[in-house]
């Protein structure tokens, strides 16, 4: 089992669907891993009942922040603000399916903190966004 989500993750770090940027975008939001300092910025589209219609990063990490990433921002789409503003840690953990590491942990959550700070609307990045 193990095996096929580290599978996903690569395809989803070598082939992401949702790298790119979205100009202009309803909500944006940046920061990096303190650890390493690669780097994640979203950008998400919405209609006007606050569903999204896009979303996309730009970045540079390693696979599994980057993969968290693009996992992240395919499920949302549909969701609306005030769903990605409910997102756990766990949500994020069961995406990419393997046992993680504290550092590892780092990396994974890191997209959920950028997207929920974008959902926000934060002007600063809170490290409560990813429990
Ligand atoms: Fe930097 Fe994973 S090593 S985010």
């Amino acid at each position: 089992m193990d095996d096929l989500y580290k599978e996903q993750i690569l395809d989803h770090y070598k082939n992401p669907r949702q790298k790119g940027q979205i100009e202009p975008s309803d909500y944006s939001f940046e920061d990096e891993n303190p650890l390493c300092g690669d780097f994640l910025h979203i950008d998400l589209k919405v209609d006007e009942k606050g569903v999204i219609t896009d979303a996309k990063f730009e970045g540079h990490g390693c696979a599994i922040s980057m993969a968290s990433a693009d996992l992240l921002l395919e499920s949302l789409l549909g969701k609306t603000i005030e769903e990605t503003k409910k997102l756990s840690k766990e949500d994020i953990l069961d995406m990419l399916g393997i046992e993680l590491s504290p550092v590892r942990l780092k990396c994974a959550l890191l997209s959920l903190k950028v997207t929920k700070a974008a959902a926000y609307e934060l002007k600063e990045a809170d490290d409560n966004l990813m429990e």
